[in-house]
């Protein structure tokens, strides 16, 4: 289906266990040269174990992968070369400056104007007032500024970003999006990963849902939401109690998603003779709600929909 020549990241039945605990039981999938992939999961999903294969940190049990067209096993280095990973807990070293870190990074990766290079970058991530400051002293925002910079020397054709906007403010998070949206813009491959359903659906071209050591969906932010039903209800409930009661009474005809501790999400047809009947069933049922609202599916829902026995919320 897809042109391999084309493809930044071709991975199959990756696998990998920690001392004999499964993290990844099969992962496959492919990211196209020039696109953005975000790979989505709860906490301790394989996310960072994922990239950290790709980038060749650590060895997966089995599986295959080719990362710009080399095989990760065969030719690391070759993958190493053309790759930059930006950390969730970011590589700089805060005892250097900004300017300072950058230059080590120029000179590792072999950049004949490690200073010249350290200047344009300080002055592209907004930080050139702090190029001489320790790190320590940067707020998180900046660190993180700092680490992508980082990440940019040597200009590798992909990057990953893992968790690029955890720990940052709406702000910044906006900041970063538009970055690495023009990072994509560029001919540059990202590979993110994120918990934050709204990142992958604002940034991804495709989304892979990591679920207990598989890729249980992927596909565009549309497709995905294609797999869950074509609209919900939402209902709030005063307390957990009654939404429970609420919950058992409608799914005796209804698909019902819990969603918070006092919301449930109902699946219908759109029509509104279904939506109807649900509103019927808890008057007579003396339910009393305390707001609702109709929806067209979110990626929210089609992660709950997927992930949702694993998050602690019940699906049907
Ligand atoms: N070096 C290791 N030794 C043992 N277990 C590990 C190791 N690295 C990861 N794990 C385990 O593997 C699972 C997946 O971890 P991973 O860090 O890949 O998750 P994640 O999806 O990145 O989670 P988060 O969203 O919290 O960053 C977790 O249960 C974790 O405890
Ligand atoms: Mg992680």
């Amino acid at each position: 289906m897809t042109d391999t020549n084309n493809l930044a990241i071709e991975v199959a039945h990756l696998q990998k266990s920690f001392k004999g605990a499964r993290v990844l039981e099969d992962v496959s999938f492919t990211v196209p040269q020039g696109t953005i992939f975000a790979l989505l999961g709860s906490n301790g999903a394989g996310k960072t174990t994922t990239i950290n294969i790709l980038t060749t940190l650590i060895k997966a049990d089995s599986g295959t992968a080719r990362v710009m067209g080399h095989d990760f096993a065969l030719s690391p280095s070759a993958v190493r070369n053309q790759i930059s990973l930006t950390g969730q807990f970011a590589a700089v070293d805060h005892m250097l400056t900004g300017r300072e870190n950058l230059e080590l990074i120029a000179l590792l990766r072999h950049e004949p104007a490690a200073h010249a290079v350290a200047t344009t970058l300080l002055s592209d991530f907004g930080l050139a007032h702090t190029a001489d400051r320790r790190v320590m002293t940067y707020s998180g925002g900046m660190r993180r500024r700092l680490d992508i910079a980082m990440g940019l020397i040597g200009k590798p054709s992909l990057l990953f970003f893992d968790e690029p906007t955890t720990g940052l403010d709406p702000e910044a998070r906006q900041e970063m999006w538009t970055r690495i949206r023009s990072l994509s813009t560029s001919g540059t491959t990202v590979f993110l990963t994120t918990q934050q359903l709204d990142e992958a659906d604002a940034l991804a071209d495709t989304i892979a849902i990591l679920h207990q050591g598989k890729i249980e969906a992927s596909g565009t932010s549309a497709e995905l939401k294609r797999l869950v039903s074509s609209s919900t209800v939402l209902l709030e409930f005063s307390s957990g109690s009654i939404r429970d009661t609420a919950m058992k009474l409608l799914q005796e005809h209804h698909t019902v998603h819990a969603h918070t501790a006092e919301t449930l999400v109902v699946d219908t047809d759109g029509h509104a003779s279904a939506v109807a009947d649900i509103f019927v069933t808890l008057r007579d049922g003396n339910i009393e709600i305390a707001g609702f609202s109709q929806r067209t599916p979110s990626l929210d829902d089609v992660f709950f929909h997927i992930a949702g026995d694993h998050t602690g919320v019940t699906s049907s």
